[in-house]
């Protein structure tokens, strides 16, 4: 870790310094500013966050991907913390460490905070290696299942729920580009594909389209929700580990979202600007949010652009 994002430490655990878009958005200048204060840079056409810089994304494109890396994707909030947090303890036996956290543990090249790691960095860890992305299949880190050997896993939830999950999220945060609009405007650039990291249809199936490489696992969040055991199972089986009934019960206790939202390893207090990250947790919290006229709009949208694909979610 950088020494500029270390702050202070604490039983072990370093806190993590804030963003600001001086020492971690880099090249300054090609940052946009779009409605209501949104920043955002676009990089192969993509809106991206102003921590995805472009060497960073060159470099996460080139990183040397060994075949035991797991690199772990999703659209934001779509439950990719939580199938992190599996990934991990799979890897580890089930045992939950006490001096580290579970953020500290991932590699996430393509971003610059808050734990920028370099090539030097990453080329020198020990296998397993766990890598995180947030990119569409076409900027994939190591270029893709079609190319690099490591095992890709992507995670989908139902658009409404991650709507609005981002919407509470990134509102008014200076590492997400300090959007300050209202619900209705998230929701119109949501459905235009304006929000960072694009159009959510098309990073969706994007890798969708290769669901069935030998390489690529595709999950659902509300298959996580509805049968944990049976998704833990086959993605223990992906990655060739066989889980004892003791190691089962380990995780699933640790990866819960009350265990997940309270615990140090994973509840991301040690960094401040992520406070309020384990909100709900729950199939269906849209409802709360759309009105019915958004709801039912959607849904004619959602039919559209789902059609033929193959795909679709559970709404509740
Ligand atoms: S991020 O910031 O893009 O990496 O977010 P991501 O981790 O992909 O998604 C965040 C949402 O996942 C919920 N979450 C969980 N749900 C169920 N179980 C567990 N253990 C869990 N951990 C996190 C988190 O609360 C966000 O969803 P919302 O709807 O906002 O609660």
């Amino acid at each position: 870790m950088n020494q500029k994002d270390k702050q202070a430490m604490s039983g072990g655990i370093a806190r993590i310094g804030e963003y600001s878009d001086e020492l971690h958005a880099e090249n300054l200048d090609d940052i946009q500013v779009g409605e209501y204060g949104y920043k955002y840079r676009t990089i192969e056409g993509v809106v991206l966050p102003p921590y995805v810089t472009p060497d960073r994304y060159a470099m996460s494109r080139s990183i040397a991907a060994r075949p035991n890396d797991v690199c772990y994707g999703s659209f934001p909030k779509s439950g990719s913390t939580w199938l992190s947090n599996v990934l991990y303890l799979i890897l580890n036996n089930g045992e939950v460490p006490e001096d580290k956290t579970l953020r500290s543990c991932l590699h996430w090249m393509e971003s610059s905070w808050p734990y920028p790691r370099s090539r030097e960095e990453v080329d020198t860890l020990p296998s397993p290696r766990i890598f995180k992305s947030h990119m569409p299949y076409h900027m994939a880190l190591a270029g893709g299942p079609e190319q690099s050997p490591c095992k890709y896993i992507y995670i989908a939830r139902n658009p409404k729920d991650v709507c609005v999950s981002y919407f509470h999220f990134e509102s008014n945060k200076a590492w997400s580009g300090g959007y300050s609009g209202p619900w209705e405007h998230w929701l119109k650039i949501f459905m235009e594909g304006r929000v960072q990291r694009g159009d959510w249809f098309d990073h969706v199936l994007s890798w969708w389209k290769h669901k069935d490489a030998e390489n690529m696992l595709f999950l659902k969040y509300e298959d996580m929700k509805r049968d944990f055991d049976a998704q833990l199972l086959a993605i223990a089986a992906y990655l060739g580990y066989a889980l004892s009934e003791e190691v089962i019960d380990r995780i699933k206790l640790a990866t819960s979202f009350s265990k997940m939202k309270t615990e140090q390893f994973s509840n991301h207090k040690e960094i401040a600007q992520l406070e309020g990250f384990f909100r709900k947790g729950e199939i269906g919290s849209w409802k709360d949010q759309f009105t019915v006229a958004q709801s039912e709009a959607f849904d004619r949208f959602y039919r559209e652009r789902m059609a033929g694909t193959g795909l679709d979610f559970e709404f509740e």
